[in-house]
């Protein structure tokens, strides 16, 4: 025999489907939603096309045009009426974040829902920590950041995700769940969140740009890869129940470390510059979207990510359903 006829097993479309490696489902799907405090109706943000600041009276119906399409599982983002320095909406029981969980939850008990555990959207300067001066102080951030998990997992958040990238903050957070009664709430931490260009479009739908300087000294060095091992590595010790690896694009090499590294379920957070930059392409025309949408989180699955928060989930659950 000269050679392997690899064509073979690509001869016909069922036989392609057959020995397939990697699958797409709604099931490993995570949606991000906006809601924001006193906004009368939704409103598209700009450089997410289909992508929208919610107010509370569009949240439900929001949430029923997933369902119907076999989205469960959403991320939550508030932007609230009142910033301060010390975010003090983000931890208010009567919070827009909390307003919104509640209300999803009581119409659809079923639905699974994150919390995102940050500071940056509630605070008066956009940083995700207190300050002092310009500095962005650590440990005094973990007691509000606590703060904020309590009040979101009373709320009826399923999982609580903190993004904020302070140190020791599963620790702080696991301890005040488990000391409070939520010894069953899990933690899906932001573990490996590098310093990134693409987070640009979710800086305007999520109001929460800083107003000065910019997240080095607490987001990681794109550069970095065993640094991302550290983050990982202390986060699982620390009691976190999911890592993420954000942004996930230009990072598939983290996951698939990470992949090899952790027994722990993975997400790729596929960010807010990540889904523009294809929106923008397929709006010219110069792509397929529906093609490269799904090439692109396939490539995710591929590099070792179990679960995918994105932008497209609508879009894929559609596709899907073709
Ligand atoms: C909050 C947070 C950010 C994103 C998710 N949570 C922004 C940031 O860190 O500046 C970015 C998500 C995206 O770009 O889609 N800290």
């Amino acid at each position: 025999m000269m050679f392997t006829r690899h064509r073979r097993l690509r001869r016909t479309s069922v036989m392609r489907q057959l020995v397939r490696e990697t699958q797409l489902s709604c099931d490993d799907l995570i949606y991000p939603l906006f809601i924001k405090e006193g906004l009368k109706k939704k409103q598209e943000i700009s450089s997410m096309p289909g992508i929208y600041q919610l107010s509370m009276a569009d949240l439900l119906d929001e949430v029923a045009s997933c369902l119907s399409r076999g989205l469960k599982s959403f991320i939550i983002f508030g932007i609230p009426q009142h910033k301060d320095p010390i975010g003090s909406q983000a931890s208010d029981d009567n919070g827009i974040v909390q307003q919104a969980i509640g209300l999803i939850k009581k119409h659809y008990p079923e639905v699974l829902l994150i919390a995102d555990t940050c500071l940056c959207e509630f605070t008066s300067h956009g940083h995700c920590g207190l300050l002092d001066g310009q500095t962005v102080l650590n440990d005094a951030s973990l007691e509000r950041l606590v703060d904020v998990a309590l009040s979101q997992a009373r709320a009826g958040a399923d999982i609580i995700a903190p993004s904020n990238a302070m140190d020791g903050f599963v620790y702080a957070i696991r301890k005040a769940l488990d000391s409070s009664g939520f010894e069953d709430i899990p933690i899906m931490s932001y573990a490996v969140k590098f310093a990134s260009s693409f987070y640009g479009p979710f800086r305007e739908a999520a109001e929460g740009a800083p107003s000065f300087g910019d997240r080095k000294t607490y987001q990681m060095d794109p550069a970095n890869r065993l640094e991302a091992l550290r983050e990982a590595q202390s986060d699982e010790k620390e009691g976190a129940d999911f890592l993420m690896v954000k942004p996930a694009m230009a990072f598939l090499d983290i996951l698939r470390d990470l992949r090899q590294e952790s027994k722990l379920p993975l997400v790729a957070y596929n960010v807010s510059g990540e889904y523009a930059m294809i929106k923008a392409a397929a709006q010219k025309g110069w792509i397929n979207e529906k093609a490269i949408v799904l090439e692109t989180l396939l490539g995710m699955k591929r590099a070792g990510a179990d679960l995918i928060i994105t932008y497209f989930a609508k879009d894929v659950a559609n596709y899907l359903q073709e």
